[in-house]
């Protein structure tokens, strides 16, 4: 019964149409998703101790079958808007209406977030970006330095759209971790984008997926923020890269830059509060109080 049921389920999937244009990207992550947790890792629980073994095991493979036609339709999307970005061919206002059109209504982007949460457009984001898996940290971190976790897409999007950032401006990640951030920034805006990050892997892979687009516009340094230059910034992003002292530590810097030239400053997670009470800064949006909003703050 439950073999006919998940055979069932498998065939609605493989028979619409719908999932096999590129453009419904949101729905594959769906079904990919059901195919994965629902069909797959159910049929794996089943399978030790099932009296029709061949009969599972010959399901498992028509779904693995399934997953794979629709992974390939993602997989040559992305191969194409690299081409494009690495040839020059994906500006960003193109760049910025495809991911309108193919992370659509589906999207939980304009739901309210009270916490972190990831969706398809981090599926999106990382499709494109992150071709290889995630290094292993090769340096002890110090106890108030945070561990690796990205930003999700839908903060960055909101941090671009917020910024208006011009050629003029020179943007930096501190704790920039695998390098979306600043590619992302760079690639829709056009401004310069740089990105400060202690763990020697993770930098060494931002600046791989910033060749691998032949990004000149991106630059990553390898360096414990609070030793960093980046007297030339003009927008700051924190997502809580470091707290306590060594937070404070790094805000004390960025007070002096402020006092060189205007500067803002955009922050996500638990750094916010601390950032908000800093009195050379000014909180020029209401979401100064809430951790898993994006913090905006202009140098007074
Ligand atoms: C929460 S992650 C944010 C990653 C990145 N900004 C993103 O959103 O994808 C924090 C990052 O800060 C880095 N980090 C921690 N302490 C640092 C320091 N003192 N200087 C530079 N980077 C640091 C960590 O290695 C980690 O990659």
């Amino acid at each position: 019964m439950v073999l006919y049921e998940i055979q069932a389920e498998i065939e609605a999937i493989e028979k619409n149409a719908a999932l096999y244009e590129e453009t419904n990207f949101d729905s594959r992550v769906d079904a990919l998703d059901t195919i994965e947790f629902n069909i797959i890792d159910r049929i794996e629980g089943l399978l030790p101790t099932t009296t029709q073994p061949e009969e599972w095991a010959r399901l498992k493979q028509y779904a693995e079958s399934i997953k794979r036609q629709l992974e390939d339709i993602d997989e040559k999307l992305f191969q194409r808007l690299r081409a494009d970005i690495r040839d020059g061919l994906c500006p960003a206002p193109a760049l910025k209406s495809l991911i309108g059109k193919y992370v659509g209504c589906h999207s939980s982007r304009d739901r309210v977030h009270d916490e972190i949460g990831y969706d398809s457009l981090d599926e999106f984001i990382n499709g494109l970006l992150l071709l290889e898996a995630i290094p292993t940290e090769t340096k002890v971190r110090e106890r108030e330095m945070v561990a690796y976790q990205q930003t999700p897409a839908r903060i960055i999007l909101e941090l671009i759209e917020k910024a208006q950032l011009t050629e003029k401006d020179v943007f930096y990640d501190l704790g920039s971790g695998l390098g979306q951030v600043s590619i992302l920034v760079h690639l829709l805006s056009g401004a310069l984008a740089k990105g400060i990050e202690f763990e020697p892997a993770y930098c060494a892979y931002a600046r791989m997926c910033a060749a691998g687009l032949n990004l000149s516009g991106v630059e990553f340094i390898n360096e414990d923020a609070r030793q960093a230059d980046y007297a030339d910034g003009t927008v700051f992003f924190l997502y809580t890269p470091f707290e306590g002292r060594l937070l404070q530590e790094v805000l004390e810097k960025l007070r002096r830059v402020s006092e060189q030239s205007m500067m803002r400053l955009f922050t996500y997670g638990p750094c916010t509060p601390q950032v908000s009470r800093q009195s050379w800064l000014e909180c020029i949006d209401q979401n100064e109080a809430h951790i898993y909003k994006l913090g905006v703050f202009r140098g007074l």
